[in-house]
């Protein structure tokens, strides 16, 4: 079977999801599961992407653009702790957004208070990773 799957699946780029209307079904139901376990509200929605760096630098997309249609945000931040993936500041960089960097403590974990005091109206995301 996986022979078969390999076979069907190189002719194409699993990206082009018109291709492939099984993997958008997977999708949107993974999706589903991961938002119930993370206790996601009726609207919140999720996409796959094929790698770390892609996810964080689509998520830097998405976040700029929720902040600009939801809330009106022209001139959008991005907080992330000290230990987050680099591709999160290669992200925000592309999507036009400001980094606040906050630091961690001893203990590699981030600094509450200097997040807490860092969020402002123009902050469209937060990124923490495992480490903080
Ligand atoms: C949190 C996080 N983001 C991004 C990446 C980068 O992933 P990739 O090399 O697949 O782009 C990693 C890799 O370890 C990661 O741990």
């Amino acid at each position: 079977m996986v022979c078969e799957v390999i076979n069907i699946t190189l002719k194409g780029n699993n990206l082009h999801f018109t291709n492939y209307p099984n993997l958008v079904r997977m999708e949107i139901e993974v999706g589903k599961f991961i938002i119930d376990l993370y206790n996601g509200s009726a609207d919140a929605r999720g996409c796959w992407c094929p790698g770390g760096s892609y996810s964080n630098i689509t998520a830097c997309y998405a976040a700029r653009e929720h902040a600009y249609h939801e809330n009106y945000i022209t001139s959008p931040e991005l907080i992330m702790c000290v230990n987050g993936h680099p591709s999160l500041e290669k992200g925000a960089k592309i999507a036009k957004m400001k980094t606040i960097i906050i630091e961690t403590g001893p203990d590699y974990r981030v600094n509450v208070k200097k997040l807490l005091a860092a969020i402002n109206s123009n902050t469209a995301c937060i990124c923490l990773s495992a480490p903080s």
